[in-house]
């Protein structure tokens, strides 16, 4: 079955689905997107993405095309016409096609697109054997917060993490504090125990996922301190874990050739991961 995708309005087949040379994302990365993961057929945390796709929009003073329920609309539209039972959902916003220049174009309407992905989420076997990390310097611009398009800095980090025989790459700031991974967020967990993670603040993009394990760590009274951690502290750790939309959460066995715990997934990293695919497919649209 060929995909389907959307762009601003129309359903159309992956190859013929097109936006202008002119589109503002292409040409400046001037645009924001979202990823949603699909289980069952279902949006997983979708009002979280839909959230922080309004907040991303807000702060680039861009106008979504459509209103977040028409988003939720084409998003299930998307899951059905492809017939994704597990995957994923892509959206973007742009501000649109317009003569280039750099100052916001007047009266022209932001581009929107959106397509879904099949992916094996839930029998991963990135889940089963955990990842290995590499570290790099963080080259990206000082507002991490906002979801936007500009991902060059992570394209080189990933790809420097593929070259290494490696699934991720966690980036690490001018102090030697891992800020986050390439598409992930970051944790370790200390030999006393405890879950960090770096706090929200501009350095990093808030994480939904992260929000959601963070909530499930609290409520099974695990102990979780928000701080940054440097490169060191987390190669002593006795676990480390990732998260994300697409890959929920998995478990980190090795960083930078340095075997974490026993270089192997960790306990606490294998229950999250279960306690939050509960919660994923329990909370479901
Ligand atoms: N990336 N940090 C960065 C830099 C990310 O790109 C992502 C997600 C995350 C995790 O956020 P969430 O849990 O809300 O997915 C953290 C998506 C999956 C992507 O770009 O494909």
């Amino acid at each position: 079955m060929s995909s389907i995708a959307y762009v601003n309005g129309a359903y159309t087949p992956l190859e013929d689905a097109r936006v202008s040379i002119l589109d503002r994302g292409f040409l400046f990365a001037d645009g924001v997107y979202e990823v949603a993961a699909v289980i069952d057929g279902r949006l997983i945390d979708n009002e979280a993405h839909l959230a922080r796709l309004e907040r991303s929009l807000a702060e680039l003073r861009l106008e979504s095309p459509v209103t977040m329920a028409e988003m939720v609309e084409i998003e299930r539209a998307l899951v059905t016409r492809n017939g994704i039972t597990e995957g994923l959902v892509y959206l973007q916003v742009t501000r649109g096609a317009a003569d280039r220049d750099f100052s916001f174009p007047r009266g022209v309407r932001p581009t929107l697109v959106a397509f879904a992905q099949k992916k094996n989420i839930l029998a991963s076997p990135a889940a089963q054997t955990g990842v290995k990390v590499i570290t790099v310097p963080d080259l990206r611009w000082s507002r991490r917060d906002i979801k936007s398009v500009a991902l060059l800095a992570q394209v080189l980090a990933k790809q420097a993490a593929t070259e290494a025989g490696c699934q991720e790459a966690w980036m690490v700031d001018a102090d030697g504090f891992v800020t986050e991974g390439s598409s992930s967020t970051a944790f370790i967990i200390t030999r006393a125990g405890v879950i960090v993670t770096r706090p929200n603040s501009s350095a990093i993009l808030p994480g939904c996922t992260r929000r959601a394990v963070m909530a499930l760590a609290a409520e099974q009274r695990l102990s979780v301190e928000e701080r940054a951690f440097s490169v060191d502290e987390a190669k002593a750790a006795a676990e480390a874990f990732l998260t994300s939309a697409s890959n929920l959460v998995l478990p980190v066995v090795e960083i930078d050739g340095i075997p974490i715990g026993a270089g192997v997934p960790g306990d606490s990293a294998k229950r999250l991961r279960a306690l939050y695919l509960d919660l994923a497919r329990a909370t479901a649209v």
